[in-house]
């Protein structure tokens, strides 16, 4: 069986001493996002350094964001790409915006980052142009048509990250009874959650593999159309074929 660490404040602690010190910016930017109620919607630093690591990983050039807040994880996505990549990042609030820009611009990676302002749903919706990396941090229910749109405008090969699939561990039961009226506020995301976690587990599109860590991570490889991935000995639903835009009727 396998034990799973429990991470303790020393333990937390300890991680964050061995780990690559924060520049600068990012530093500024956590402690101006930690003064906002908001701020623990802030990725913590090291999913934060994971997510520069990915993106240096998969040599990925063009990042796509849902989901930006005050951008600390968009500036450890730009701190990955090369020079001439680019990150772009869907947020509703402008507010937030405003506050990441200058941390942007004082990591010295300002240009490489374009935001949308607006619903992401819609933003979406009209984007055609593929990504590397795509990363999905908005609002939870949502994230199974955040996860199609990642899927379509992601080219064969690339990584979608899934922010969030454990969701405070309520995913296990999203129908536990409670009288907590904030479980029952936030059971619509737990239920979601559960859902797209299901769909992803055998879903021919893609390989993928869930990060049991901070609130649950989802690392997703897009297939190309007759691609077996990481297929072993038939384990997983083979991959279906792109659906033909030529009509097929009667061929
Ligand atoms: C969890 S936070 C993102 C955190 C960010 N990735 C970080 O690590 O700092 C989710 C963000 O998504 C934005 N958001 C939620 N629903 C949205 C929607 N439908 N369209 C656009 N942005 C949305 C929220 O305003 C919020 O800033």
């Amino acid at each position: 069986m396998i034990n799973y660490l429990q991470i303790t404040p020393d333990l937390l602690t300890y991680v964050r001493e061995c780990s690559a010190p924060e520049s600068d910016a990012l530093r500024g930017l956590r402690e101006r996002t930690a003064a906002l109620p908001e701020a623990m919607m802030q990725v913590p630093p090291e999913q934060g350094r994971l997510l520069t690591l990915l993106t240096l990983l998969t040599g990925a050039r063009r990042v796509l964001e849902i989901g930006v807040f005050t951008g600390y994880s968009t500036l450890c996505l730009a701190t990955g790409v090369p020079a001439d990549g680019t990150v772009l990042g869907i947020e509703r609030n402008q507010q937030w915006l405003d506050i990441a820009r200058p941390f942007w611009d004082r990591a010295g990676v300002g240009d490489r980052i374009e935001t949308v302002t607006g619903e992401a749903e819609q933003v979406l919706d009209a984007m055609t142009d593929p990504f590397d990396l795509i990363f999905i941090d908005a609002d939870k229910e949502r994230y199974d048509h955040y996860y199609e749109a990642a899927l379509r405008l992601a080219r064969p090969g690339a990584l979608v990250i899934v922010d969030n699939t454990l969701h405070f561990g309520r995913v296990v039961d999203p129908e536990a009874p409670t009288d907590d009226p904030e479980y029952e506020r936030m059971r619509p995301q737990y239920r979601a959650l559960d859902r797209l976690n299901r769909k992803i587990a055998v879903d021919p599109r893609v390989d993928c593999g869930m990060v049991p860590a901070f609130d649950g991570l989802t690392l997703c490889r897009v297939r190309e159309s007759g691609d077996q991935g990481g297929v072993i000995d038939g384990a997983w639903p083979e991959p279906k074929r792109q659906p033909s835009t030529v009509p097929t009727a009667g061929l």
